[in-house]
């Protein structure tokens, strides 16, 4: 098992090139397959989740060739299974955008039910809710979600919830459904428009992508393409609380500054300074932050992606601050790992309130999931003693080359996977 050693108290400083958006990227992928004809993916992150769908998306018969390390080519026309195995299920949910591409291109699919995970329990009632709309039959049986349709046919769908991934499933088997699909109440997310953009530069017909209202004229086929991912968000707002905790001087680079609006704010808020080019963003920390509130929303409204981030920033602030947790409610159990750095803080029901303190201490934790772990090695990289972060296949599920980035700004941390090396490493820094 591999470990991250960080020995902090180094202000990270520098330029940090963002990666594709990996939650574009796992919808997109998926969506590669509706067509007969072949699709050229560029700007892919190379992470683990990643790397998990082009197995399950080769794995119905799809031919996947990589072409680099960031481009994808795809060709959905000998696909000759059109089930989607539990064992990617289980390690990637994402895997169920497949049931969407295959139920638009086959008008029959079947996935195995994601379970819960570990931020909470994630219904997909929206999902199933939107494909009924369109004509489907879905049985759910032995663990498995199927959906058949004799024709799929468009449809008036308002979604209870406001959801990223029904919106995006849905309008990926609308986008071959027969006439008009008209989604309301649906996530604005940046990749949801990515999503869309891609379809319609297969030729699906989609308007609308970034409001609350989608409309689709469903077409019978779809054609190459050859498209760009959009930069990860998260990976950019991460960086860039990196910035702030360790109060450093940090530009990100290849990024676009409208998606990060929610987090630049409140940077600025916590007493950051800010400053926005084309597409890159510099974040500077002088001194002690001040605390702030934050309530988890939708987007344009802060991403609950991003809420462990500011949460260990906002341990090292100064005064009381508060956040609020609205989409999934498991997602603070970081802060138990943070208070045995130091910090202080009470959680009750979907709120936290954090008690700022002026340093943290070394220990040894673990990471709860992908975005608290990367939380929590911006808790190392800002505390003078020597860290050790267990269980870090979360954090590789969704950063690309994370701990060779954040070294190229200063950072002193190092992967490890034995006593010896660990050792070795406290030699080293002392
Ligand atoms: C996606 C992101 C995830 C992010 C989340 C919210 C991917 C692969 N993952 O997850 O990183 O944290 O958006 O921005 O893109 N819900 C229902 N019924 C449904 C679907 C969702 O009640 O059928 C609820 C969920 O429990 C949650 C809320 O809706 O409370 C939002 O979830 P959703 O937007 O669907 O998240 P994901 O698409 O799973």
């Amino acid at each position: 098992m591999e470990q991250y050693i960080i020995k902090g108290g180094t202000p990270l400083v520098g330029e940090v090139e963002i990666g594709g958006a990996k939650n574009a990227a796992l919808a997109i992928l998926a969506a590669a397959v509706m067509t007969d004809e072949t699709v050229t993916i560029d700007n892919l992150p190379d992470v683990n989740d990643i790397n998990v769908l082009l197995e399950a998306i080769s794995g119905i018969g799809a031919s996947v060739q990589r072409v680099d390390r960031h481009t994808v080519r795809i060709n959905g026309s000998c696909i000759g299974d059109l089930s989607i195995e539990y064992d990617y299920i289980k390690k990637i949910r994402a895997s169920y955008y497949l049931l969407g591409a295959l139920l638009g291109k086959y008008h029959k699919a079947e996935v195995a039910l994601p379970g819960g995970c570990n931020i909470g329990s994630r219904p997909i009632d929206q999902h199933l809710k939107g494909f009924r709309a369109l004509g489907a039959e879905i049985d759910i049986e032995h663990g498995k979600i199927s959906a058949e349709a004799e024709r799929l046919v468009g449809k008036h769908i308002y979604f209870d919830v406001v959801s990223v991934g029904a919106t995006i499933n849905v309008m990926m088997a609308a986008a071959m459904a027969e006439g008009q699909t008209i989604m309301e109440n649906v996530a604005k997310e940046p990749h949801v428009v990515d999503v869309a953009n891609f379809l319609n530069s297969m030729g699906a017909n989609i308007k609308g992508a970034g409001t609350d209202v989608i409309r689709i004229k469903g077409v019978p086929r779809l054609h190459k393409t050859e498209y760009s991912i959009i930069p990860d968000q998260i990976e950019a707002g991460t960086f860039m609380f990196a910035a702030a905790a360790t109060k450093g001087d940090v530009t990100v680079l290849n990024v676009i500054p409208k998606h990060l609006e929610a987090t630049t704010a409140k940077l600025l808020e916590i007493g950051c300074e800010i400053e926005e080019f084309d597409d890159a963003v510099r974040v500077v920390a002088k001194g002690r932050l001040k605390s702030t509130h934050v309530k988890t929303l939708p987007y344009p409204g802060y991403p609950t992606d991003m809420q462990p981030q500011i949460g260990v920033t906002l341990a090292l602030c100064e005064g009381t601050s508060v956040i609020t947790e609205s989409i999934f409610e498991n997602r603070f159990k970081y802060l138990d790992e943070l208070a045995r750095m130091g910090a202080v803080v009470k959680i009750e029901g979907n709120s936290a309130t954090i008690e700022g303190v002026e340093k943290f201490s070394g220990a040894r934790i673990s990471a709860p999931d992908l975005r608290a772990g990367a939380a929590l090695v911006i808790a190392g990289l800002a505390t003078d003693g020597i860290t050790i972060i267990d269980d870090i296949v979360y954090i590789q599920r969704g950063y690309e080359r994370f701990e060779e980035k954040l070294r190229s700004l200063g950072g002193v941390i190092e992967r490890v996977s034995s006593e010896k090396e660990i050792q070795k490493f406290k030699l080293k820094v002392s």
